[in-house]
């Protein structure tokens, strides 16, 4: 495997940043992970926008030029062969002595790319079951819209949920509404088969399958409410779901050990999913 690292080309085995990384020291840093589906990288133009606004939030600067970047990620992905699979991209703000201000402006950010393959079948194998979710009190930052490495309390949650048999964590605030989950975007089906999913207000991370998710979702003539909704009502809803670049839509069949409707995935969960992969460009 190949991985890129600050302009160079490297055997993934042998890749490395420099032990006083910020990302490392700090979390000072933020990724992007964009599916790769039959040789496209999906939606990368949303992905590329959405870390130039987490770098802006962060007052990070650009590693390369902001037209570089995709043919990097093209690189990488053609080196590895992958054509069904994920590329990552992880820029922090760089390699300094460790002081929590930010170093000098001559300071250059880091830049990593790798990509591995994913097998297609696992992930409509595990559609056909749908995954359990479990939830959690949220215990995050109020700025998780920025798509920052720091992600403790996500793998605190995820492990969690692993520990529990189920695939998922979803946060829950204080008033009983699911944020999202530890990685990916919470949605459920109404009765009426109206998709609900939270505003992406800085409470959540604006997923970038959501926002397609919205254009699937019109392509087949289905509703979308974009309002909080809470556990009760999605253990009482139709369907439930989640949506990420690596799960795109996936049923959700039970939460904290309660089935959701009949615990079995549901027909427009299933038909986005199907939807997606046939505009997915
Ligand atoms: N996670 N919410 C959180 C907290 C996430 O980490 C992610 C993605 C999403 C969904 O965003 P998108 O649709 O752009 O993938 C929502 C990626 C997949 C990850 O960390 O691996």
């Amino acid at each position: 495997r190949i991985a890129y690292v600050n302009g160079r080309y490297v055997v993934h085995a042998n890749a490395s940043v420099h032990i006083e990384d910020r990302g490392y020291q700090f979390a000072d840093g933020v990724y992007e992970v964009c599916e790769v589906a039959r040789g496209f990288i999906v939606d990368m133009p949303r992905h590329l926008a959405r870390l130039n606004r987490s770098l802006t939030e962060l007052s990070i600067t650009w590693p390369v030029a902001r037209n570089v970047l995709p043919l990097i990620l093209r690189e990488v992905v053609n080196r590895n062969h992958v054509v069904d699979g994920l590329v990552y991209v992880q820029v922090t703000r760089g390699v300094a002595s460790r002081d929590f201000v930010f170093p000098s402006a001559d300071t250059k950010p880091s830049l990593v790319v790798t990509a591995r393959k994913a097998d297609p079948a696992a992930g409509a194998k595990r559609a056909e079951t749908g995954i359990a979710v479990i939830t959690v009190p949220e215990n995050r930052w109020d700025r998780v819209d920025i798509k920052t490495v720091g992600l403790l309390p996500n793998v605190l949650a995820k492990q969690k949920a692993k520990e529990a048999g189920a695939q998922e964590a979803w946060f829950v605030d204080t008033e009983g509404n699911v944020k999202e989950g530890g990685s990916s975007n919470a949605w459920i089906v109404t009765r009426d088969g109206v998709l609900v999913t939270r505003p992406a207000d800085h409470g959540i991370l604006r997923g970038i399958t959501r926002t397609t998710m919205f254009e699937v979702a019109a392509k087949l003539g289905l509703k979308i409410e974009e309002r909080g909704f809470s556990v009760t009502e999605a253990k009482a809803a139709r369907e439930a779901f989640i949506s990420s670049a690596t799960t795109i839509a996936m049923p959700v069949v039970a939460i904290d050990g309660d089935p959701v409707a009949n615990g079995h995935p549901g027909s427009v969960t299933l038909s986005l999913r199907q939807a997606f992969f046939d505009i997915a460009e």
